[in-house]
């Protein structure tokens, strides 16, 4: 069986949590080492992992390549406009070649079926990069984060703010996989569908979805937000969705209602002034730096899962 993470779910509430351990023993391990030197027991020696990119990318384009040498392995890094996949070669037949030369692949495109349909076809592990879907990468970086600050997973309560977008569906399937608690403050016409809710609903998490940013964020151990437009989402209808977006700018005042060690996360690129202000993302109960270098350690743990090195 090839081991896929198109979704947090593939791997599963266990193997997130060993994932997490294990990122976090790798992680202290090689403190102080140059960034690009293999880990001790270099376990990806000699695996390639190919990334392909539909869509700008910064964090996931370096910290993957980063992993790679960590891990002891290498990684060629592709934008598809670049490739034939830009001229229309198909998505199955771009599969199957790649998985003749690589070992792995990682992959950020819009529509999550292309993916999917992507890891039908590859030969060799597929890893979501980022879809208009979900962003499970980054939402393994989150907790990892969360964790490193000595927070226990099961419970915590996980205010979001604003768009419900693809890094809300990762955390929301990431609370039913580790047993957290979400709050969700978003206008009506950014919430999240019913059928998330319905299925977070049947694996025993009842998202809390809410108009009000303040009783979203009350007492809660991590504040959250995303760009309120993403990748993809620009165009005419960019203003109106801007201004309702509006009343959940997080702020200091937002984050006093927090408890007083809750943690400020935001996945990057952010929009200074607009989903978060300045004082709140460069202030102290901001951890998006070691959330953005966290991306490095626990692809790690992601890619030796793929690979069959984590059970
Ligand atoms: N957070 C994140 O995925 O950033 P990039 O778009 O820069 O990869
Ligand atoms: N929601 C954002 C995440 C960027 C990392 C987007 O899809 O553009």
């Amino acid at each position: 069986m090839i081991r896929h993470f198109l979704s947090l779910g593939d791997a599963g509430g266990d193997a997130l949590a060993a994932m997490l351990s294990d990122a976090l023993d790798r992680k202290e391990a090689r403190a102080g080492q140059p960034r690009g030197k293999p880990d001790r027991d270099a376990p990806l020696a000699g695996r390639v992992l190919a990334t392909i990119f539909e869509k700008p990318s910064t964090r996931t384009r370096v910290s993957f390549d980063i992993a790679m040498r960590q891990l002891g392995g290498s990684t060629i890094v592709l934008d598809a406009a670049g490739t034939q996949l830009g001229r229309g070669e198909t998505i199955a037949d771009t599969a199957r070649v790649l998985s003749r030369y690589v070992d792995a692949i990682a992959l950020r495109t819009d529509d999550h079926a292309k993916l999917e349909e992507f890891a039908e076809h590859a030969t060799v592990p597929v890893v979501n990069g980022l879809t208009d879907l979900s962003h499970p990468c980054q939402l393994a970086a989150d907790l990892l984060t969360v964790v490193e600050r000595g927070k226990a997973l099961p419970g915590l309560c996980w205010a979001w703010l604003g768009d419900a977008n693809n890094m809300l569906h990762s955390l929301i399937e990431a609370a039913w996989l580790l047993r957290m608690e979400v709050a969700v403050a978003c206008p009506e016409a950014h919430a999240p569908g019913p059928a998330l809710l319905r299925e977070a609903e049947a694996r025993g998490l009842r998202v809390r979805v809410t108009r009000d940013a303040r009783e979203a964020v009350d007492g809660a151990d991590v504040v959250a937000t995303d760009t309120w437009i993403s990748m993809g989402q620009e165009g005419s209808a960019q203003a109106a969705k801007l201004a309702a977006m509006r009343p959940y700018q997080v702020t200091e005042e937002l984050m006093a209602r927090a408890r007083a060690d809750a943690l400020f996360l935001h996945c990057l690129p952010a929009h200074r002034g607009e989903e978060v202000v300045n004082a709140v993302l460069d202030g102290p109960a901001s951890a998006v730096w070691d959330e953005a270098e966290n991306r490095v350690h626990a692809q790690k743990s992601i890619l030796l899962w793929c690979f069959g090195e984590l059970a």
